[in-house]
């Protein structure tokens, strides 16, 4: 007999989807979270990054549907030294640092916006979650991928905020000609990744928002983390 989401909730812990836009923290703040929870974590955002740099490596073209759709059976996720799915293997090769250049930052919402390579990559997602005890961060997890995820959080930050932190992860200065890209590539990136016609970024209707501005970084780690807890504690 299959068990119901309930008795899944008890047993090996919760599916939690983690959505929100570039640069709003994700990856960090849910691997810390999942981290402290003993949770696993999954980054998606790297399954469309690795797509993308294989596309450039082969000079496939993103109208090119069938040659992008191939390149999927090559990317795989693997955990990193702490167990989180956030290592990106192509042919056998960790790419983990190429796929998050500032180059594939800028072809990556192409790619993310061929309904294909959503599908392509949608069973492979699934399959990651299927057996709980995870935080998975994307833009559409929980509207599309997993929308029955037992919590579903929407991670936010203005996105000056978000620009601001990107440069200083980068070494950059706040006020220079580097910094007005980074925050011009990510008006851009939400423009594209919130107006594609398929599983645009948007918070499912039952997700909680946690805002981040103004926020230290263990701030936010700590809200969302008592939102999982509070949501452990509901499905007991
Ligand atoms: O979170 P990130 O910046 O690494 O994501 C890279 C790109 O992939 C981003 O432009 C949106 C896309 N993406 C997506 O469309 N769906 C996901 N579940 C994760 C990422």
């Amino acid at each position: 007999m299959s068990e119901t989401p309930n008795e899944r909730s008890r047993g090996p812990g919760l599916i939690v989807a983690l959505d929100g836009p570039g640069s709003s923290g994700k990856s960090s703040v849910g691997a810390a979270a999942a981290q402290i929870l003993g949770y696993r974590f999954c980054d998606t955002g790297l399954l469309y990054r690795a797509v993308t740099w294989l596309a450039l490596q082969r000079a496939v073209e993103s109208t090119d549907t069938e040659a992008l759709v191939a390149l999927v059976a090559a990317v795989e996720l693997a955990p990193d030294e702490e167990g989180r799915l956030a290592r990106v293997i192509v042919g056998g090769v960790d790419v983990t640092a190429d796929v998050r250049a500032g180059s594939i930052d800028e072809r990556v919402s192409e790619v993310a916006r061929v309904a294909e390579i959503r599908s392509a990559l949608l069973s492979r997602q699934r399959a990651l979650a299927r057996d709980g005890r995870i935080v998975m961060a994307g833009r559409d997890i929980g509207t599309v991928v997993l929308p029955d995820a037992d919590l579903k959080l929407f991670l936010d930050a203005s996105v000056e905020e978000r620009a601001r932190r990107r440069a200083a992860e980068r070494g950059i200065a706040p006020d220079g000609v580097e910094a007005a890209r980074i925050l011009a590539d990510l008006r851009r990136r939400d423009r594209m990744d919130s107006s594609r016609p398929v599983a645009p970024l948007r918070a499912a209707e039952d997700a909680v928002h946690v805002r981040s501005d103004g926020n230290s970084f263990d701030e936010t780690v700590a809200a969302v983390v008592a939102q999982i807890r509070s949501a452990e504690e509901r499905a007991r």
